[in-house]
């Protein structure tokens, strides 16, 4: 099978993480050949980047953080991705370049132009085949990061902006929703877990038996 390139996106707390887990234990239990991972800190340069820059006290100029993603994805693409596609594997990454566009455009207010511009050089131009949008309203997102950041996480710098903030976050999820239809496929996120894994699943397998 030639390698794919799927990717979840959503406003933090869309219960992205868990649904990437539930996923790659499917694919796992098939004997698909897949690597999971995230952005930012899926190399270890990107884990000292994302420690950095997501637990610093100090205030982040908004180039300085578009710029820290982009060197993060930038590494990320170079020695895991694309090799990882070359050999044939399925990645599978929690958050990729729409989540820039969506946080360091709409969220940060940066103009869209720059940082466009900022994707295609971090990535080179390398565009998921698939991306599954966990779309949930702002308020339960909100909700369950309480919840997840009372039990277990510690929160980090993005996880306290405001519901103005994730609007905006989510209203440009929607705009490249509808400017990329195929790649971009929305997932209604506000069910059960196991609901939306059975949504996941099937997204995931239109992709895959294309191409078997
Ligand atoms: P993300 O990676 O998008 O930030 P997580 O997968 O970490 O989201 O989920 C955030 C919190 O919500 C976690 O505590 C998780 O257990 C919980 N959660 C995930 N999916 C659901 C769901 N469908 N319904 C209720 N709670 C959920
Ligand atoms: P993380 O703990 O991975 O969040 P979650 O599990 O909710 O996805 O933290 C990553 C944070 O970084 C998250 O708030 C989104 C943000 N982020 C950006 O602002 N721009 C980006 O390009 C990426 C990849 C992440």
């Amino acid at each position: 099978m030639k390698g794919k390139f799927i990717t979840f996106e959503g406003i933090d707390g869309s219960g992205k993480s868990t649904q990437l887990r539930m996923l790659a234990d499917v694919l796992r239990a098939r004997g698909l050949d897949i690597i999971t991972t995230r952005e930012p800190g899926g190399t270890t340069l990107g884990r000292h980047l994302r420690e950095a820059f997501l637990e610093t006290k100090e205030t982040v100029a908004p180039m300085a953080e578009l710029l820290a993603f982009a060197a993060d994805r930038a590494q990320h693409v170079e020695f895991l991705i694309k090799p990882s596609i070359a050999g044939g594997k399925i990645v599978i990454s929690d958050r990729y370049a729409d989540a820039t566009f969506a946080y360091q455009g709409a969220g940060r207010e940066n103009s869209a132009e720059q940082v466009n511009q900022v994707i295609a050089l971090a990535t080179g131009g390398l565009k998921p085949d698939l991306t599954l949008f966990f779309d949930i309203p702002v308020e339960i997102a909100i909700s369950r990061m309480s919840v997840r950041d009372e039990s277990q996480a510690k929160k980090n710098r993005m996880d306290e902006e405001t519901a103005e903030f994730y609007s905006r976050v989510r209203e440009a999820y929607f705009e490249i929703a509808h400017r990329e239809p195929e790649r971009f496929r929305i997932v209604d996120a506000s069910g059960s877990v196991e609901d939306i894994h059975i949504s996941v699943v099937g997204l995931v397998d239109g992709l895959i038996n294309l191409d078997v």
